[in-house]
């Protein structure tokens, strides 16, 4: 059986917090924050506003361009980083939102990569035949986690979320190969160190801004500059494809200098790589489905064309899927 993309959406919170916002907040400058990383501005979730309402937000929008119903689905997954509450899951927040009254629903927590392990997780439901359509969604609000002190860190990050319905598509279609990879030995390159069972909530972890992102900068660039080249290759091996057969590469927006490294290390054509981090900043889980969503509504994708999907993050972990975009006899 053939598994692929049904229905994609995206959801961006409506404030803009430019560049220029930022230099009124930290030492920093437009200039840096560009030349470094090709930022311009990120969105920022209202404070009356959880994860979950922008997870339900992009989820109806891939229901609908999918032409489903949340009573279609069998199955939620929501990839994140930045969940609501340790418990319950998001996901279970998102499943209610929805209307939807039983079926399962669980959150993935694999740093930025989580949209990929999503998408390969529910894919295996569909072709073991236990389920036959499954919501995926990548929602965060890094923004809730920024140190709004500590430059290094939040001129980065942004709020959004993605979603994509999985179902079965006609043979030959869909997801062609799946890599997933994760080295624990680099865990401690990119944390929020509070929060969890590990250094609940204290005073002392609240001073200190424990429940704030850290991240080793320069040792996470290293790291997505090889991983991104990395699985690329190794997926597309999987596929039996090579470069050359791929329209868009779709990559986890973190750093548009990441970007040009990686490309460089493939020896691809830079215009292969779909960017919107000037827009967005690192949407963390969602920035590829987003890309996704931005590239669907602007009819640049068009059946028969392949996508290589692929991310990085906290972890660590990365991971790619190849997918042949179409075969939906019904939604496309
Ligand atoms: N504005 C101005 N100056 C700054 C800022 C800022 N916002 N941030 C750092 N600087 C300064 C530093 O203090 C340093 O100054 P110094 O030389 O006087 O000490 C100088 O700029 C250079 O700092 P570096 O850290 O060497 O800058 P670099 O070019 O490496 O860029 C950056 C830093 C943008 C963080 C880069 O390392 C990066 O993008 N790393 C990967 C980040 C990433 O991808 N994270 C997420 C991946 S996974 C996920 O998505 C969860």
């Amino acid at each position: 059986m053939s598994v692929g993309i049904v229905g994609v959406g995206s959801y961006l919170p409506h404030k803009i917090l430019t560049n220029f916002d930022l230099e009124k907040m930290v030492d920093t400058s437009n200039e840096w924050i560009r030349t470094r990383t090709g930022i311009s501005e990120r969105r920022i979730v209202d404070d009356d506003v959880n994860i979950s309402d922008i997870a339900v937000e992009a989820a109806k929008k891939a229901l609908l361009n999918a032409g489903l119903e949340i009573k279609d689905i069998d199955l939620i997954i929501l990839a994140t980083c930045s969940p609501e509450m340790v418990m319950p899951s998001t996901s279970c927040l998102v499943q209610k939102k929805l209307g939807a009254k039983t079926i399962p629903a669980f959150d993935m927590l694999a740093g930025c990569t989580g949209l990929i392990y999503a998408i390969t997780t529910g894919a295996q439901f569909i072709e073991t035949g236990m389920y036959k359509k499954v919501l995926v969604i990548g929602a965060d609000a890094l923004s809730r986690h920024l140190d709004w002190t500590d430059r290094a860190t939040c001129v980065l990050f942004g709020d959004g979320a993605g979603a994509v319905v999985l179902g079965e598509v006609e043979d030959g279609y869909g997801i062609l190969s799946n890599y997933l990879a994760a080295t624990g030995a680099g865990a401690e390159l990119l944390r929020i160190p509070a929060g969890g069972s590990g250094m609940p909530a204290t005073e002392e972890s609240f001073e200190k801004k424990l429940h704030c992102i850290q991240m080793s900068g320069g040792e996470v660039f290293k790291f997505a500059s090889r991983a991104l080249p990395q699985a690329t290759k190794a997926v597309l091996k999987r596929a039996n494809l090579t470069l050359a057969d791929v329209k868009y590469i779709i990559p986890h927006q973190a750093n548009i200098r990441i970007l040009e490294t990686a490309a460089k290390k493939l020896g691809v054509d830079f215009n292969k790589l779909i960017k919107n981090i000037d827009k967005y900043g690192n949407t963390s889980t969602a920035s590829i489905a987003i890309a996704l969503d931005e590239l669907q509504r602007a009819n640049k994708i068009h059946e028969g064309d392949i996508l290589l999907l692929v991310g990085f993050g906290a972890g660590l972990t990365w991971g790619a899927n190849v997918i042949k975009w179409g075969g939906n006899k019904k939604n496309r």
